[in-house]
């Protein structure tokens, strides 16, 4: 569900006209519901409601932007981070360090120094010589890393394979055979507290089956573990769960749903569970507006050129992600379209053969379920400058990122005298 809605025929986020902000911060720009935002967090808490106290740490990669780490931190989340810069902006955006965890493959030593700086409450790791540097960056700063191990448990998620991570293939994770071994290596190292077990096995999962045979492992290694000594305080389930993007297809799981299944298989873990949930939070809160610059006659299909591109939106060329394209304020007719950007790349492309609603030079659409891995996958290819931002709240909206000027980007770059002559 989302905020998005057509009011007297033209498309109004919350109460505000999404033409309005076009005409004042020009196209493309991304657009982001408050509203939206404060419903899924409660429909996600809602679902986890049987569990006591887990901790739901929003995975910033899939978003971000300053306000809308705020807009999270205020109703209470933590933040999944991959990086020192994610580790910061969750600190400069509110979001407490005991709140936050940190996952990724490497995690380099400045990275973990400054996580400890922080007192994060825990790393997820990944490798064993990933837990011996930790533990010796811990050491020299007199500390103890809170850690837990993500474990590869083998399982295909059903998704894009670019966005699978529970392969034993896949890079992540130890693997599962191995894990015993792993935890008891860990248990060695002196500036380490091994408190968790971590398990992620991708993303836009539309399918609680294979999510639930990663977390039957988990409850199995649990209980290995702490017959071996180990004192198991938390799990993390990670995050993965998918949204709808293409209205003709069967919806994914409800977080209701998710969280029936969590509480049943999770029973008697006497763990604190965490989740890392990304898409499912913010993936329908954004949409990407942009506005028709011409229409040209194909040979099978009228290509409909926008002024957004692959480098604003790179989803659909890096995965043949689908996004639903809404004419803005839609004359009422339907024909068959290809949409595409303006890139000079045949991957620039955002549909093909899509029935939707007619459009015509100047008229604006909008890409939706754009919130997640939206902006924050964008470049500047093309010279093209980064995506303005703007979030909304009732009837009130601001910039909360502004389109660089394009001098910014020569301005970047540096001749060396040498060239220069
Ligand atoms: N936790 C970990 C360790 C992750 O690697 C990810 C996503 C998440 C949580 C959040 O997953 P979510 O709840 O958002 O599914 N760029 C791709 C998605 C990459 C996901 C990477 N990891 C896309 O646009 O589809």
């Amino acid at each position: 569900m989302d905020h998005f809605d057509y009011v007297d025929g033209t498309m109004h986020v919350e109460q505000v006209p999404m033409a309005e902000i076009a005409q004042q911060v020009g196209t493309p720009v991304y657009v982001y519901s408050t509203a939206t935002l404060e419903r899924h967090v409660g429909v996600f808490r809602e679902g986890l409601s049987q569990l006591d106290n887990p901790l739901i740490a929003f995975a910033v990669k899939a978003n971000p932007n300053a306000a809308v780490l705020a807009t999270l931190a205020k109703l209470g989340l933590g933040a999944d981070v991959v990086s020192g810069g994610e580790l910061l902006r969750a600190v400069a955006a509110g979001i407490p360090a005991d709140r936050i965890v940190f996952s990724g493959v490497g995690k380099t030593a400045d990275e973990m120094r400054i996580a400890l700086e922080h007192g994060i409450y825990q790393f997820n790791l990944e490798s064993e010589p990933e837990a011996e540097m930790l533990s010796a960056v811990a050491l020299s700063m007199g500390k103890k890393a809170p850690v837990a191990y993500r474990i590869n448990p083998d399982v295909d998620a059903g998704t894009h394979a670019k966005i699978s991570t529970g392969k034993s293939e896949n890079k992540f994770g130890i693997p599962y055979a191995r894990a015993l071994e792993s935890y008891a290596a860990a248990r060695d190292l002196p500036g380490l507290d091994v408190q968790g077990v971590a398990v992620h096995i991708g993303s836009q999962l539309t399918d609680l089956a294979p999510l639930e045979a990663a977390f039957v492992k988990v409850g199995a290694l649990i209980a290995q573990l702490r017959a071996a000594g180990h004192d198991i305080r938390t799990a993390d389930l990670g995050g993965g769960l998918g949204v709808p993007y293409d209205p003709s297809q069967p919806l994914p799981p409800s977080p209701a749903d998710y969280g029936a299944m969590v509480t049943r298989v999770t029973q008697g873990w006497d763990a604190r569970l965490m989740f890392e949930p990304g898409r499912v939070i913010v993936g329908n809160a954004g949409v990407l507006l942009s506005k028709v610059i011409r229409v040209k006659q194909g040979a099978q299909a009228p290509f409909v050129i926008v002024d957004a591109a692959m480098n604003d939106l790179m989803r659909p060329s890096l995965y043949d992600a689908w996004h639903d394209i809404r004419a803005v304020a839609p004359a009422g007719s339907r024909e068959m379209a290809n949409v595409v950007g303006p890139v000079c790349e045949t991957g620039d492309t955002f549909a093909m053969h899509r029935d939707m609603d007619v459009v015509a030079a100047g008229d604006l659409v909008a890409f939706m379920t754009a919130g997640a891995y939206g902006a924050t996958m964008a470049g500047t290819y093309n010279s093209r400058p980064l995506t303005p931002e703007v979030l909304v709240s009732g009837d009130k909206w601001a910039v909360v990122r502004e389109r660089p000027p394009v001098q910014s980007l020569i301005d970047g770059d540096i001749i060396p005298d040498w060239v220069a002559g």
